[in-house]
């Protein structure tokens, strides 16, 4: 199964996941908008964006790209403060269209502002998104 994390980031929280996946999934890594890869050439595509607003920065990259990515496993690993359960995170995930949802795997992770939040990035914080991973790859 080739896989490729995509990532933005401005402060540094999302590109850290980003390379701890490459790192554990031996999988190509590549900005977001790069224009470096095609996801044409991979079955699984990990979308590494963080929140800011109110907004998963890489939503529009994910319905522009909906058209290829359809038919390949996805997952959005999405990273900000505001915690997974929060009414914020679940007004900021719904607004990902019904039919990207259904077929997307979610995990909101947290970021970090400054440096007093950094400790709270930490690469065990992406033990759910190994597992699932691991599940599909059998
Ligand atoms: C202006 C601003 C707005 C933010 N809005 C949100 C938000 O709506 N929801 C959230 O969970 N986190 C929010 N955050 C926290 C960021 O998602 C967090 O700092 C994250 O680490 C940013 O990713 P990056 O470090 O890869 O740039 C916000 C941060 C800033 C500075």
């Amino acid at each position: 199964m080739r896989a490729i994390v995509v990532y933005r980031s401005s402060l540094g929280a999302t590109r850290k996941y980003a390379r701890w996946l490459q790192e554990a999934l031996e999988a190509d890594l590549v900005k977001a908008d790069s224009g470096r890869r095609s996801a044409l050439d991979y079955d699984l595509i990990i979308i590494c964006s963080p929140t800011y607003m109110g907004r998963i920065s890489l939503l529009g990259y994910l319905r522009k790209r909906w058209a290829v990515l359809k038919d390949k496993w996805v997952i959005l690993v999405a990273v900000g403060l505001a915690p997974p359960a929060s009414r914020d995170s679940r007004k900021t995930y719904e607004q990902i269209p019904e039919d990207i949802r259904s077929r997307v795997r979610y995990f909101k992770l947290p970021g970090s502002i400054g440096p007093a939040g950094r400790g709270r990035v930490r690469q065990e914080n992406l033990r759910p998104v190994l597992e699932y991973i691991r599940s599909i790859r059998g």
